[in-house]
């Protein structure tokens, strides 16, 4: 967290879970001992009761403003996660014997594709591997099949440091995985069967798993699916068929207040664009860092580079850590630095990165 005297600011460039803003953490620190005058804290509030109800029915309220959607979809809060999705789509999307198509685009594709293959036939419509992931599969290179019963994308690969720019408009219904660029611009929803996205990088804390679904996509589950994991029944139960996960929808809740105060999701997206601009730009500019990614590819959350000279990364990152500048170190998966820039890094925290890694360059370079 950003604290106040500049002397001791720390900041996390964790991939997730992410900082919050001070003032969201600020108020779960007023409100824990007793919330919304129950005389019970935040942790200890049944789901069952009105106060409750009606802070989901804001949430969601507020999570249709920000991103106008549509009256056809519904918004569900489940437990989870992005990861139980994986195998969770094509079970409730599916019909039998239909397959589906993905974009392999990195790490967090590849994890999908391997859950999904579990439970029914995938294609890979276009991947990276080929470049080793370092850039994304040009959009005109995409092999969907008109007969896929949807088609998969990750919008930003959270250790690749890859994000999809745009979203086409497909006759099969698309599903994104939006976790770690989830509310950090504004997205063309209409386009969409399925949005998910885990809630600790923009939205909150851990535990939430957020679900924007067309309602004609939602089917009655197989008899093998438990009903908790069913996103009709859930859809059906206002996402209460079990125990939601109270405290991180109670942190979603402020986080969007949160956001909604700053400008909403156009403020966000200048903001992203800012700091994102203002770090590569410290990298390009560099003769020791190096960043693999094409400039269109790029990522604007998860900013992943390397140094040229890879025997200075421990100090790097413990000379970081020593001036308040945490959690840099790049995906175990793929090695190097990675910066990931969410709605609560203020741009001061990135102008304290510029200005070590400028420092750094010099010392070290
Ligand atoms: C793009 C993406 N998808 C999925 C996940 C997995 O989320 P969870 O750990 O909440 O299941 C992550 C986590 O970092 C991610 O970045």
């Amino acid at each position: 967290m950003a604290c106040i005297s500049s002397e001791t600011e720390r900041y996390s460039f964790a991939a997730g879970p992410a900082m919050l803003p001070s003032a969201v953490l600020a108020q779960i620190r007023d409100e824990l001992p007793d919330w919304n005058r129950s005389g019970f804290s935040m942790l200890e509030q049944p789901f069952t009761t009105s106060a409750f109800k009606q802070l989901m029915a804001e949430t969601e309220q507020d999570l249709r403003t920000l991103l106008s959607i549509p009256q056809n979809y519904r918004v569900l809060f489940v437990q989870g996660g992005a990861s139980a999705q994986f195998g969770l789509v094509p079970l409730n999307l599916l019909r039998p014997g239909q397959s589906a198509d993905y974009l392999e685009s990195g790490h967090w594709a590849r994890k999908a594709i391997v859950e999904a293959r579990r439970h029914a036939p995938v294609s890979v419509m276009a991947s990276g591997s080929t470049q080793n992931f370092t850039a994304l599969p040009a959009a005109q290179d995409w092999q969907c099949d008109p007969n896929a019963g949807y088609c998969h994308i990750t919008s930003n690969e959270t250790g690749n440091g890859l994000q999809l720019p745009h979203f086409p408009e497909l006759s099969v219904p698309l599903v994104a995985d939006m976790t770690s660029d989830f509310l950090t611009r504004s997205v063309p929803v209409e386009r969409f069967g399925l949005i998910y996205a885990s809630a600790q990088k923009n939205l909150g804390v851990a535990g939430l798993c957020l679900l924007i679904v067309r309602d004609d996509l939602l089917q009655p589950p197989q008899p093998s699916l438990p009903s908790a994991l069913s996103y009709a029944v859930q859809a059906e139960q206002q996402s209460r068929f079990n125990t939601p996960p109270t405290f991180a929808l109670y942190v979603a809740n402020l986080m969007l207040r949160w956001i909604k105060y700053q400008g909403g999701l156009a403020a966000m997206a200048a903001a992203t664009e800012r700091k994102s601009r203002r770090l590569y730009a410290c990298i390009d500019h560099s003769g020791l860092y190096h960043c693999r990614q094409p400039a269109v590819d790029r990522s604007k959350v998860n900013v992943c580079f390397e140094l040229r000279e890879p025997r200075l990364l421990s100090a790097f990152l413990s000379e970081a850590e020593h001036v308040g500048l945490h959690h840099l170190a790049g995906h175990a998966a793929v090695g190097g630095i990675r910066a990931s820039l969410y709605n609560a890094m203020p741009l001061a925290g990135v102008d304290r990165l510029v200005e070590f890694m400028t420092r750094f360059e010099r010392i070290h370079g």
